[in-house]
């Protein structure tokens, strides 16, 4: 006997779509296809419903540990599966900062007792900790992460010589680095005029931050790539002309990956009349033209995959002076809905929601027996039904502080229920 089948949904991945049963036992897909007849402790009627591979978001802050006054695995990990995600990995800017293989190992012990999902974690590159990376790759690290330019946390990068062979290490251990790709001396430079001139409206915080210190910032690790042969990806790509260099790395055959989020494709400077510093976010959120560049980057397969930057902040972080609030929002709750509603309004089809929030980023990060639904693997699906309407309001969401930047806004289309290691989850419809 089966532990659950579900019937009469239509599974829709990259490759296409089709309609059958699926039928899970001891935390794994037991049988895929049409009419199957054996019995089954839980039946659950997918008629309408989309079953896509496992939603996730590769790019979450559950500031655990140090920071759980803003979120924790257990807060975390409730609103990830509340929006429909099966797994996350999780950023290296808590306290301490996650850069050697002990502390890893806390943090993956900690999330397996207190989190409702797995949980991934990328791992700090600095100055000090090259001789660690081997470790860290045995500690389970998903890949490694270099902050380019500073951001929360204040987390600079490693010197350039220091970097030069953490690539060459990176690329023997077969890791992919992430970048959080800004220059530090452009923007310090452009803040420190804007703070200088006394300006204090939101558009201020593109001209502090530009587009082209996250094009420089990109440039230098395209070109370490090219130098060493390791493998890249580019966090969270906020502007279109870094959408043109990516994609010219890759004709090169440069093994470059990018993400973008929400924030970036729904959102642009004409937002922070609206949303003031609530919109602050590094890089920041840029102009219509981006935006537009983002979405061609995506359907052009220059840009890879989706996820969040889920940086969540107290209520109070995120109010008060344009330089002093915290930069970052919470999302891993909404991605889902929002990227769904889009696919209502044509800007994307199922099977690229199915792409750029599952199938790409288990690839990209290599994480095993994630990202297909095949016989045999575990059992990771989201549901979605494409005619769900709700309102998102930031009160209503299961993290600890849930400060988004789409609160009050409709969504047509939300995950219904999700299968994480053969476990379901229903989301009621809020
Ligand atoms: O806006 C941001 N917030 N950007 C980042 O890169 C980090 C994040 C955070 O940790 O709050
Ligand atoms: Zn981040």
């Amino acid at each position: 006997m089966f532990d659950l089948i579900i019937r009469n949904g239509t599974l829709v991945t990259s490759a296409g779509r089709q309609k059958l049963d699926i039928a899970v036992k001891d935390g794994r897909i037991a049988a895929l296809g049409e009419g199957n007849a054996q019995a089954a402790a839980r039946v659950v009627d997918a008629a309408g419903l989309y079953l896509l591979p496992g939603l996730m978001d590769t790019h979450v802050h559950f500031r655990d540990p140090g920071l759980t006054q803003k979120e924790d695995f257990a807060t975390g990990s409730r609103a990830a599966l509340y929006g429909g995600m099966t797994y996350v990995v999780d950023m290296p800017n808590v306290k301490p900062v996650t850069s050697t293989a002990e502390r890893l190992r806390a943090r993956t012990e900690r999330a397996r007792r207190e989190a409702s999902l797995e949980i991934g974690f990328f791992a700090l590159l600095t100055a000090d900790n090259l001789e660690e990376m081997d470790a860290l790759k045995q500690a389970g690290a998903v890949g490694f992460k270099i902050y380019l330019g500073t951001s929360v946390g204040e987390i600079a990068a490693p010197p350039d010589g220091v970097m030069l062979e953490q690539f060459r290490r990176a690329a023997r251990l077969g890791m992919r680095i992430g970048f959080h790709a800004e220059n530090n001396a452009i923007n310090d430079y452009y803040t420190a005029l804007e703070q200088a001139a006394g300006c204090t409206d939101p558009g201020a915080l593109i001209r502090a931050r530009p587009d082209f210190s996250e094009e420089e910032a990109v440039c230098k690790a395209i070109a370490y790539a090219r130098e060493t042969g390791a493998a890249i990806h580019i966090y969270h790509v906020s502007s279109g002309k870094t959408v043109d260099r990516i994609r010219e790395a890759k004709a090169e055959g440069i093994d470059v990956t990018a993400e973008t989020c929400p924030h970036y494709l729904f959102l642009d400077q004409a937002d922070y009349k609206r949303l003031g510093v609530l919109l602050k976010v590094y890089p920041t959120v840029k102009t219509q033209w981006d935006k537009e560049k983002l979405w061609a980057g995506l359907a052009d397969g220059t840009i890879d995959m989706i996820a969040t930057d889920h940086a969540p902040h107290l209520p109070q972080e995120k109010q008060g002076g344009l330089w002093e609030a915290m930069a970052g929002v919470a999302g891993v709750e909404i991605s889902a809905r929002l990227m769904l509603d889009a696919v209502n309004r044509g800007r994307l089809t199922l099977e690229q929601l199915a792409a750029w929030m599952s199938e790409n980023p288990a690839r990209i990060w290599g994480l095993k027996e994630r990202g297909t639904v095949k016989s045999g693997q575990p059992a990771n699906l989201t549901a979605v039904d494409l005619s769900r309407r709700g309102v998102i309001h930031n009160a209503r969401l299961h993290g600890k502080t849930n400060v988004t930047a789409f609160d009050g806004v409709e969504t047509i289309g939300a995950p219904v229920f999700s299968v994480t290691g053969g476990k379901l989850f229903e989301i009621p419809l809020k």
